[in-house]
């Protein structure tokens, strides 16, 4: 890379964090402050595609109303050199799946604590009026201590309410096939209810090592989250609690009426994300509580410098590709992706 292409205006580029389809992520310095930040860099491709311009303006529009610290804070968005980009807090850490593929012993010992952060997010943003649509491993950083953000916001909406809510029609079912909800998947209305189901997935995966359903095709997947009863995480890893796996379920519901309904509740309950907190601030996940490992994966953290190094294989077995793209809107596909339920 040539001198000049190190800066992005005052930003110079220290380390690519992550090279993506439509975006890059990198590490960089900003020159005055000598502060670090995180840049979502659309590559110069992107640059021409209207709808990738207007996803990462769409994210920015978003991501700038969020102000947690559960939540990844974006500072601005600008062009430089013809580069249209996203300057964010960097935490440079892992993010979920990336360490579950690594070791899911590193996290397992304090999951209780990850979980509880993943999803006081996820309550943040709900609170805010909007739903993230894409909850996946992923898109959550974590730290070696446990510390989880929450990141990219390219497919969330404002949640719909009154006329916008009776004539909603979604062209394109836009998400993750591994952690989409039915309703999602059948492009009806979402709330935060979708997100609850795809946040039951990632809890499933998280004491597993493995999301829920899996299929030999795209839509074969699809139609296990249709139709398929909902697995207990207990059939994969016998040391997780009763009540986690009754609650994980529950949020797994087909129906978003009927997700966080529990075994021996007296009264139907609106799900939300306070309700979930509620119930799992009073439960344990595990029977015997998982030991700190050794070496813990975030201890090497520093290597990781784009896609190529995350092939690295841990030793926990999987049989999914490496990373999952969403189902983005892409103006230009869309019966292609419209045909896709
Ligand atoms: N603020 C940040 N600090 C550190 N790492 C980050 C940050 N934001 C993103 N990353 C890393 O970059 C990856 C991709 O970011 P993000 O999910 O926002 O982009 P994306 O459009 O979904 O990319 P892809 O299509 O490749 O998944 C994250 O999974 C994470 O590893
Ligand atoms: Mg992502």
């Amino acid at each position: 890379m040539s001198r000049q292409r190190d800066f992005l205006g005052p930003y110079r580029l220290a380390r690519l964090i992550r090279g993506g389809s439509t975006a890059d992520v990198w590490e960089a310095i900003e020159e005055n402050t000598n502060d670090r930040y995180a840049l979502k860099i659309l590559k110069q491709t992107s640059m021409d595609d209207k709808g990738e311009l207007a996803a990462l303006k769409h994210e920015y529009n978003i991501a700038k109303d969020l102000s947690s610290p559960r939540i990844i804070k974006v500072r601005e968005m600008r062009t430089e050199a013809g580069v249209l980009f996203l300057a964010m807090e960097l935490f440079s850490e892992l993010n979920m799946k990336q360490a579950l593929r690594r070791g899911p012993d590193s996290l397992a010992f304090m999951l209780d604590k990850i979980v509880e952060q993943a999803a006081e997010g996820l309550y943040y943003m709900h609170t805010k009026n909007y739903i993230h649509l894409d909850i996946k491993p992923d898109n959550f950083l974590v730290s070696r201590d446990g510390t989880v953000k929450l990141i990219d916001f390219t497919i969330s909406e404002k949640k719909k309410t009154g006329l916008s809510k009776i004539f909603y029609s979604s062209k394109v079912a836009r998400g993750t096939r591994s952690y989409m909800a039915p309703e999602q998947i059948r492009r009806k209305v979402c709330d935060e209810r979708t997100d609850i189901y795809a946040f039951g997935c990632v809890l499933y995966e998280l004491c597993t090592g493995k999301p829920p359903y899996t299929g030999d095709t795209p839509n074969d997947l699809l139609n296990r989250h249709l139709s398929s009863s909902i697995p207990s995480p207990i059939a994969q890893n016998p040391n997780v609690t009763k009540d986690f796996a009754n609650l994980v379920k529950s949020m797994m519901a087909k129906k978003p009426e009927d997700r966080l309904q529990l075994p021996g509740q007296q009264n139907k309950i609106v799900p939300t994300m306070w309700e979930f907190l509620k119930v799992f601030r009073t439960i344990e996940i595990f029977n015997k509580r998982p030991r700190k490992p050794e070496i813990s994966v975030f201890d090497h953290n520093v290597g990781i410098k784009g896609a190529d190094d995350m092939f690295i294989k841990p030793s926990v077995s999987s049989d999914e590709p490496e990373e999952e793209k969403p189902r983005k809107r892409k103006p230009k596909k869309t019966t292609e992706e419209g045909d896709k339920e």
